[in-house]
């Protein structure tokens, strides 16, 4: 079964082939990234615009050499994410959908991000703890099977990756601020006296908070030019925070398995910290999975149980769990 998965979410076009949920025929990801560095983040309807322009290419390049016959669906991220962007990606899967006369699979964009394993050759282990890491959620979900989850915890305020990304703006460095972060702190030598809150870490809910973080850091870039230090502190911060509430959700839900994913899970620190802490039980996707692409939709879309016509979709940018 071959499935062709479409994902807009964000600033990323795109849009791959994916064999039985787990053979990766072909891959492409184009991205608007560099117009919006400029801008210190994200201009929606810049990466809209961006997102119709380069849909169709990108869909060509990832079809080229398969027939129509092979494919069997089209899988494409209905939510969560920029309205503007997730608008591109379902009227093209529906536009296809019809010409084609194939079903959609709507896929949840944070669910499939967990999926990223499964494309390299990892086979899930249930109940699966997952924590989802991206630009604009932070989440640790429980899942017992390919179609039932529980949320277990989520941010109250910023996501992770919006940590990082704010922290780095307001120390000028460019948009996205997380690899520029993690940059900055492995140039770090030497030890330092600052030490940044770890928010709700003792605490017992499995939530995550960030913005009280971001706020201690810009107050302290404020006064200390150490640019170095700055940024492995609060790498040190965010990676400890979220260890820590894994563990915790990992020894309540006696899950057998981690997932991480998102694009806070290309951090080498967190890698490494994860590691030591649960050795083989921990699986992080290759780097180019764990950022947007649409290899994690087409994978999640061979597992899940939703099949609709193209007349029954339609973006959803606060979509919850499904
Ligand atoms: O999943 P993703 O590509 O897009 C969303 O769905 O949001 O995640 C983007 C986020 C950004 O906040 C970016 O700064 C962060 O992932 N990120 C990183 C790293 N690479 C990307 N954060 C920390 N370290 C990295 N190496
Ligand atoms: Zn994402």
């Amino acid at each position: 079964m071959k499935i062709l998965g479409i994902e807009t979410s964000c600033d990323e076009t795109a849009a791959a082939v994916v064999q039985d949920g787990k053979k990766v025929i072909a891959s492409t990801v184009s991205s608007s990234e560099a117009i919006h560095k400029k801008y210190g983040g994200i201009v929606p309807e810049v990466a809209a615009r961006k997102q119709a322009e380069y849909m169709i290419p990108v869909i060509s390049e990832v079809m080229d050499g398969i027939s129509l016959i092979e494919i069997d669906a089209i899988a494409v991220t209905e939510g969560p994410g920029l309205v503007g962007s997730l608008l591109i990606g379902v009227e093209t899967a529906k536009s296809l959908a019809y010409a084609w006369n194939k079903p959609i699979i709507p896929v949840n964009h944070l669910i499939a991000h967990l999926y990223a394993p499964l494309a390299e050759g990892v086979e899930f282990e249930f109940p699966v703890l997952g924590l989802i890491v991206s630009g604009g959620h932070s989440e640790l979900v429980l899942m017992n099977s390919h179609t039932d989850f529980k949320l277990l915890g989520e941010t109250r305020d910023d996501a992770a990756g919006e940590c990082f990304d704010k922290c780095a703006r307001s120390i000028g460095l460019p948009y996205p601020g997380g690899p520029e972060i993690a940059e900055l702190a492995g140039k770090f030598e030497g030890r330092s006296n600052l030490k940044f809150p770890r928010p709700l870490k003792e605490n017992d809910t499995l939530d995550f908070s960030f913005s009280g973080l971001k706020s201690a850091f810009a107050r302290e870039a404020k006064k200390n030019t150490n640019k170095k230090a700055l940024a492995y502190e609060l790498q040190e911060a965010i990676v400890e925070v979220l260890v820590e509430k894994t563990d915790a959700a990992f020894v309540k839900t006696g899950a057998k398995m981690i997932v991480v994913g998102g694009g806070v899970s290309a951090n080498s620190r967190l890698r490494e910290v994860f590691d030591e802490k649960f050795e083989k039980i921990a699986v992080f996707p290759s780097p180019s999975l764990s950022t947007d692409n649409a290899v994690v939709i087409a994978t999640r879309a061979h597992y899940s149980d939703r099949k609709v016509s193209w007349r029954d979709i339609s973006p959803n940018p606060a979509l919850s769990f499904s």
